[in-house]
């Protein structure tokens, strides 16, 4: 296994990790052709693999024509890309504003929040994670990510994530947005009920307040559908994704309706957002992810994953939760041993948090491999 350098790069995720040189579907090959199963190593972003070829070819092909143009210019493979994705969508969006990765894209819907409401506050979700940047960390819930960057962006506040009379009893006519992921992923993978989410739009529009769905991780076919808000056929105002949206190549979108574009003042700008390599990726994605059928294929191999996972041992395993092919184990020990026994096994998963095995895998992924992912995190956490 190639070592990597030490100490050349800092964030979390810089250290101590197996180099991998390239990839095809869910399979990821270290450098001494070792091949690994991608259970979540992809962190989301690889709904259709390590190195989807119809993408590959997007890429390409566009490279060789345009890499890069400044928004102020028409871009026919933008207009295509941002038709096909309105197309999947309900006919209330009509205006996207594109960036380059989920924190950008919860910046940009934060932005639009204040500014078309002309309101301060901010409610969000414990356990919530929305990104990085001061705005985006803002609205995060977890205290070590927050911490040490205080005093972050005020008038954010959290209430529980599940609890209808919390979130109505939080709004009120301060209230810019409710921003919710409708299954938090870094949290631990916890599933919104329909319930909830029709009571954050009922609160949004008691006073006339903005919701936001974060799909970043949910979005693109994970759950099971396109989008995950359409289990609860709860529509937001604004809609966030990133991630998988471009099959893998960054790209971060902020979608919204043309009535609240119209009350959009003041200005937002990225440099890169919805270059032309973005967008020739994102097409293909799209694509590729709609004419395959994938959320029904998500939906299919989650079913089979919960149902098996939810027969491990309660002595080591406290809830099995999971919508499509976005699943949590939360283990009654740390994580972290499981997760260095499954990647000796040739799988890669990742954690939420210190005691969720958190499985993202593509939604490409050969049965066989995931039903061998499974029969190895039964064999790992199987004995009690
Ligand atoms: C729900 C959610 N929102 C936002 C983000 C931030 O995305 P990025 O890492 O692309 O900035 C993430 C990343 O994991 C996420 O899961």
């Amino acid at each position: 296994m190639a070592e990597p350098p030490a100490g050349a790069e800092f964030g979390e995720g810089a250290r101590s990790r197996r180099s991998i040189v390239r990839g095809s579907g869910a399979r990821l090959f270290d450098a001494d052709g070792r091949s690994f199963v991608d259970l979540g190593a992809t962190h989301g972003a690889g709904n259709l693999g390590a190195a989807d070829p119809e993408v590959a070819r997007a890429i390409a092909a566009q490279a060789a024509e345009l890499i890069h143009l400044g928004t102020g210019y028409a871009s026919p493979v933008r207009e295509a890309f941002l038709e096909r994705l309105l197309g999947l969508l309900p006919r209330s969006f009509g205006r996207v504003f594109l960036s380059n990765s989920g924190t950008e894209a919860v910046e940009a819907a934060l932005k639009i929040a204040r500014s078309a409401t002309g309101r301060p506050r901010i409610v969000a979700a414990m356990r919530g994670f929305h990104g990085r940047t001061l705005g985006a960390l803002s609205a995060t819930w977890r205290k070590e990510l927050r911490e040490p960057f205080e005093p972050l962006v005020p008038e954010f506040v959290h209430v529980p994530y599940n609890d209808p009379a919390a979130l109505a009893a939080a709004v009120d006519d301060r209230t810019a947005a409710i921003l919710l992921e409708p299954v938090q992923g870094e949290g631990g993978i916890h599933v919104a009920t329909p319930a909830y989410l029709a009571a954050a739009r009922a609160a949004a529009d008691r006073h006339a307040a903005l919701l936001v769905f974060d799909e970043v991780q949910t979005g693109i076919g994970r759950t099971g559908r396109m989008f995950a808000f359409e289990h609860a056929g709860v529509v937001p105002d604004v809609l966030v994704l990133a991630k998988s949206l471009a099959g893998g190549f960054p790209i971060g979108a902020t979608v919204t309706s043309a009535e609240i574009e119209a009350r959009f003042r003041g200005s937002h700008h990225s440099t890169f957002g919805g270059s032309p390599l973005a967008c020739a990726a994102g097409l293909a994605a799209l694509e590729h992810v709609t004419r395959d059928r994938l959320p029904e294929r998500a939906a299919a191999l989650g079913a089979v994953g919960l149902e098996r996972l939810r027969r491990l041992p309660a002595a080591r395993v406290r809830e099995v939760r999971g919508l499509g092919l976005m699943i949590g184990v939360e283990l009654r020990e740390r994580v972290a041993p499981v997760l260095a026994a499954l990647e000796e096994r040739g799988f890669l998963a990742l954690n939420a948090g210190a005691t969720v095995l958190r499985l993202l895998p593509p939604l490409v992924i050969e049965e066989r491999d995931w039903t061998d992912g499974l029969s190895a995190i039964e064999a790992v956490v199987g004995g009690g």
